[in-house]
């Protein structure tokens, strides 16, 4: 559209060119939904053939190829895969704490899960997630029965040098005792949070702060407890300025954002593509209780669109040192709240709208 623009624009037409250009695509439209696809909806080859020239999910399609590729490399050429360990650790939790617990289970991936932790263990050191994974096992090991599995991966385990274990073990419990009941701080919270779009530039919230709100945020839950995210804070100016006008939706505030958190995506957590979908909704999850814990913290956010562009993830991959494996999810501006300007109402849906039973 751009040259055919440049070209009328020679001969003085380019609102010619404009109106021809959207009298094009309504047309093109209504010929979609009135003729094409009542058609290709429901033959999967028509599909098929419609997208074959689109790039739209090509991108998509490689970045799954090289999560795969990765996750299979960490597991055969054994380096470590934390993803994979906690699920597993979780996996053996969530059969320990069943009501009628099994005296076997996890028979086809216990050796899998013994031979990553010594792995893990050897690479990554000691820390609350490893010191989890010998915790579950150990308690694994003494509950379940000796089958010639079970055996071999114990006796595997035994020979790793078992940290000191913490005074109370990681291992499933009981968490009814002291619950609290927070509904009115909630929901003062949940009223309070606003989309900011306007930051005192000048007072930039503090990294301590924000790395406290980010351990809040990395509570969230996720599937299989494999977190496939990791928040990139960008509060240095010099790459917040190349960073800030790649949302769109930041036209005419970007250069009100004080600091910017990129939530990227981390396909590579799982080796199906089943499971594609996992970083985008697990991210979101994680996301939400960022922006209250910030909102907790009185640090202002707002999420910003991140579109399916490739050039735009591919801009974001270079400056950030994304992996290929790896996208930016969603964006969030944060920062102190310009408190002279003003907030949308944003009235949400009715009640009626956002629910139905059964
Ligand atoms: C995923 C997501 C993307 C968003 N993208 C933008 C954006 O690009 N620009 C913007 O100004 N607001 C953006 N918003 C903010 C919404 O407009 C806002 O959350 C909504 O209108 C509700 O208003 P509130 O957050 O002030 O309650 C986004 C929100 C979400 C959840």
């Amino acid at each position: 559209m751009g040259i055919v623009k440049k070209i009328f624009g020679i001969v003085g037409a380019e609102k010619l060119a404009d109106q021809l250009f959207h009298s094009w695509i309504k047309m093109k439209e209504k010929i979609q939904y009135s003729c094409i696809y009542p058609i290709i909806i429901h033959v999967p080859f028509f599909q098929n053939i419609y997208f074959l020239f689109s790039k739209s999910f090509a991108h998509e399609k490689k970045m799954f190829l090289m999560a795969r590729r990765q996750y299979l490399k960490s597991k055969y050429t054994k380096t470590q895969n934390l993803f994979l360990l906690r699920r597993n650790i979780h996996r053996i939790e969530k059969g320990l704490l069943m009501k009628e617990r099994r005296s076997v289970f996890a028979l086809d991936y216990i050796q899998e899960t013994v031979d990553m932790l010594a792995c893990v263990f050897k690479e990554h050191g000691i820390d609350a997630q490893i010191q989890w994974a010998f915790d579950v096992l150990n308690e694994y090991f003494s509950v379940t029965d000796s089958v010639p599995v079970i055996l071999k991966a114990k006796e595997e385990f035994k020979l790793l040098v078992q940290p000191t274990l913490a005074a109370e073990p990681f291992v499933p419990y009981q968490n009814f005792a002291d619950r609290k009941n927070y509904f009115e701080t909630f929901k003062a919270l949940a009223h309070q949070r606003k989309s900011i779009r306007y930051f005192d530039k000048n007072n930039i919230p503090e990294r301590t702060k924000v790395d406290e709100a980010v351990v809040l945020a990395g509570l969230a839950p996720s599937s299989c407890n494999r977190q496939p995210f990791q928040f990139r804070i960008v509060d240095e100016p010099a790459l917040l300025k190349k960073l800030v006008d790649l949302p769109g939706g930041t036209r005419g505030f970007a250069n009100q954002i004080a600091a910017m958190i990129v939530v990227v995506g981390q396909m590579n957590v799982s080796p199906t593509l089943a499971d594609r979908h996992l970083m985008y909704v697990d991210g979101s999850l994680a996301s939400m209780s960022l922006m209250f814990a910030l909102e907790s913290m009185g640090i202002g956010t707002c999420p910003l669109n991140w579109p399916e562009d490739k050039k735009k993830d591919d801009k974001v991959s270079k400056l950030l040192g994304l992996k290929g494996y790896e996208r930016p999810i969603m964006m969030i501006a944060y920062g102190y709240a310009d408190e002279q300007e003003k907030v949308a109402c944003s009235v949400r849906k009715s009640i009626d709208e956002l629910r139905k039973y059964n």
